[in-house]
């Protein structure tokens, strides 16, 4: 059976980028056609300056946004990544099998490496190493597929060099993973900037559509995204990112096709109304299944004890397969 993995790094609230990019697919497609594993990678979430009770209060927040949208704990395993100590053993092995080069060469280093530095702050170490720590969460599972964002397409480059590195140094150890994206929004850009993604921070939030903005939040943040002076609606990604931004949001939660979708409007004001009112429907039933699971933390608490036994039992095998191959004496 086809094996996925996937991840969301608990270091801010999440957003509609992560929903569309990647959590919806996870929650309609992936766990019902595959043995998929689910993770808040909160040990991602230590590269940068960091609050430690903010780090502890936002993964719990995030697997039970997990958990509202869908994820359904009989059919995947839903768990946190520092739960499971085989992702720490194994990225050293692949420490030792990639190059200093090869990650300094990342976009996500070079690009967060120079905010930290033009902000007079020191760069962690493991802000270099994380796409390393990355490839050991998809690898330690024997993963086939990896489910993600565009942004991710590198990291996941990463893991399949460093899977196949391995493999001819030491003998054949890990499946070589491969990255799928949603058809349409795998890249949503911020509505204030539409030439940069929205993430989970950006200095106002203005751009940024968090899944548990009330309703009218997040009808004021669409009506009042950034577009241009031109008149027709066209769908244009390099020329007009702004609008190409809202018609492939309506078009992903309508299931439709950007490009169709501008024939039919002809005027601005008339596609934010109705990105707007899309996006408040889609996030609905999240924000109320939310509102029920917070009232029963002891219930997420046991789904993540369960997950964690779960990938505990996959990860072992391959992890210690993984240290008796490069040369580590197993013990007794
Ligand atoms: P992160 O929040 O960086 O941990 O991302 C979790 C998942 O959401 C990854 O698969 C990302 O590629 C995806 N993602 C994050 N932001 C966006 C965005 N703006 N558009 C599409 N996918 C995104
Ligand atoms: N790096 C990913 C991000 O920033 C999160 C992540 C960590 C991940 N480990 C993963 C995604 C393994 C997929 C598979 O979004």
């Amino acid at each position: 059976m086809t094996r996925i993995f996937s991840g969301v790094k608990p270091t801010g609230h999440l957003t509609l980028g992560n929903y569309l990019g990647a959590v919806r697919q996870w929650v309609e497609v992936d766990q019902y056609r595959a043995e998929a594993l689910f993770s808040v990678v909160d040990l991602h979430a230590l590269t940068v300056e960091h609050d430690p009770a903010r780090v502890r209060r936002l993964s719990r927040q995030a697997a039970t946004l997990l958990l509202a949208a869908g994820l359904d704990p009989e059919r995947c395993t839903v768990f946190v990544q520092s739960h499971v100590d085989e992702h720490a053993r194994l990225s050293y092995l692949l420490e030792c099998t990639a190059t200093d080069g090869e990650l300094r060469r990342m976009i996500q280093y070079r690009e967060k490496g120079a905010l930290a530095r033009a902000a007079g702050e020191s760069v962690r170490l493991s802000l270099l190493t994380y796409p390393v720590l990355m490839a050991a969460d998809i690898l330690a599972y024997g993963t086939d597929e990896v489910p993600v964002g565009d942004d991710q397409a590198q990291h996941v480059e990463l893991t399949r060099d460093l899977a196949v590195r391995f493999n001819q140094r030491y003998g054949h150890t890990f499946t070589v993973p491969k990255a799928t994206h949603p058809r349409v929004a795998a890249r949503v850009m911020d509505l204030q900037d539409p030439t940069s993604k929205m993430g989970k921070s950006h200095e106002s939030g203005a751009g940024i559509v968090y899944l548990l903005d009330e309703p009218d939040v997040v009808r004021r943040k669409v009506m009042r995204a950034v577009t241009d002076s031109g008149r027709e609606v066209e769908y244009d990604r390099a020329a007009r990112p702004g609008l190409a931004n809202l018609l492939d949001v309506l078009a992903a939660c309508r299931g439709a096709e950007p490009a169709a979708l501008a024939g039919a409007y002809t005027s601005y004001g008339a596609l934010k109304k109705d990105t707007a009112e899309a996006v408040v429907e889609l996030l609905r039933p999240l924000r109320k299944r939310h509102a029920e699971l917070v009232a029963e933390p002891g219930h997420v608490d046991e789904v993540l004890r369960r997950g964690a036994d779960r990938a505990r039992g996959m990860a072992r095998s391959v992890v210690d397969r993984a240290y008796r191959a490069i040369g580590l004496l197993p013990a007794g």
